[in-house]
């Protein structure tokens, strides 16, 4: 009998306990329990919208050097981060914006380590696009792991008043629900240079209109996550050379496309830092094959 069965539907995506009880072989069952019990916390925690625990961010990327650094979680900050991140229940306490800066300083973690052997073959981009910065982490976290501290950046955001994510799913212009002055705030916090911020609403919500063009696009959790890549990729293709590269973060329901298969890519996976040892996907794209190293 699966012993998922007689789980409520919140707890029953947890690692089987059978692999615990079933098998005495196991090699590490200490390990499988501890991630067991981390994951059921975490459910938990979300269910009963608990303040989330430092413990349940992935203990590899929490003892990584610091890079992004979250200021004090105001209720102006804390609203904000509610709008584009829901699956949080922060509170304007020490304890949450710790956790929101470790998470956030973790997940660039991992997404940079899968991304190292494409941005060395890259080499120094002249200008870098953050689509979809929310809180500007990313922007935050290259700019200093790879000293591009005069690298323009430019951000891709707009200011929304409610959450309209969907999987993978179609675009439309109101999705946006950042917080540019808020973005500002915590770009300010960094002591972040050499970047400017677009406001999607006075483009029309037109990638193509941004003074392209990017050696560097990149979109995390955002275009390609809850929007399915194919509905931006031409706009996004009139802003790149036949040297620069894309990165976008997809969803586990996206099921890929003839578009997305005509140009040369590569698909990598990546550690997430929050819930503990879980990976998502992310495609790295070019108009040519010679942008892209022979990895992924
Ligand atoms: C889940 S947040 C991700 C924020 C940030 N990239 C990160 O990973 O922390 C999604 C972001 O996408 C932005 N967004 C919404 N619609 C968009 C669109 N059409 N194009 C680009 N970004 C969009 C939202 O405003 C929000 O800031």
């Amino acid at each position: 009998m699966d012993a998922g069965q007689h789980l409520p539907n919140s707890l029953r995506q947890l690692p089987p306990a059978s692999r615990l009880v079933g098998d005495p072989t196991a090699p590490d069952r200490e390990a499988l329990l501890n991630s067991y019990l981390s994951h059921l916390g975490t459910k938990i925690r979300k269910k009963l919208r608990m303040e989330p625990s430092l413990s349940e961010i992935d203990p590899y990327l929490a003892a990584k050097t610091l890079h992004f650094q979250a200021p004090q979680i105001t209720p102006e900050l804390l609203g904000a981060i509610k709008l584009i991140s829901p699956q949080f229940h922060l509170q304007c306490t020490e304890r949450s914006r710790k956790f929101w800066e470790l998470n956030q300083n973790g997940l660039c973690w991992g997404e940079y380590e899968a991304l190292a052997p494409f941005l060395s073959h890259l080499g120094a981009p002249a200008k870098v696009l953050d689509i979809g910065p929310g809180m500007g982490r990313s922007t935050v976290f290259f700019k200093s792991i790879m000293d591009w501290q005069d690298t323009p950046f430019h951000l891709y955001e707009s200011t929304g008043e409610t959450t309209k994510y969907t999987k993978a799913g179609p675009r439309f212009d109101d999705s946006f629900c950042g917080s540019l002055d808020l973005l500002g705030t915590v770009l300010a916090h960094n002591q972040t240079r050499a970047f400017e911020i677009f406001d999607a609403s006075d483009l029309d919500a037109k990638l193509s209109r941004l003074p392209g063009p990017y050696d560097f696009i990149y979109s995390f959790f955002a275009v390609g996550w809850h929007w399915s890549i194919e509905h931006f990729l031409d706009e996004i293709l009139s802003l790149m050379t036949d040297t620069s590269i894309g990165a976008f973060t997809l969803h586990p329901r996206y099921r890929g496309s003839a578009e997305l298969d005509r140009l040369p890519h590569r698909m990598v996976t990546f550690r997430r830092s929050w819930p503990r040892e879980r990976w998502s996907n992310m495609v790295v794209l070019a108009k040519t094959e010679d942008a892209l190293p022979k990895v992924g």
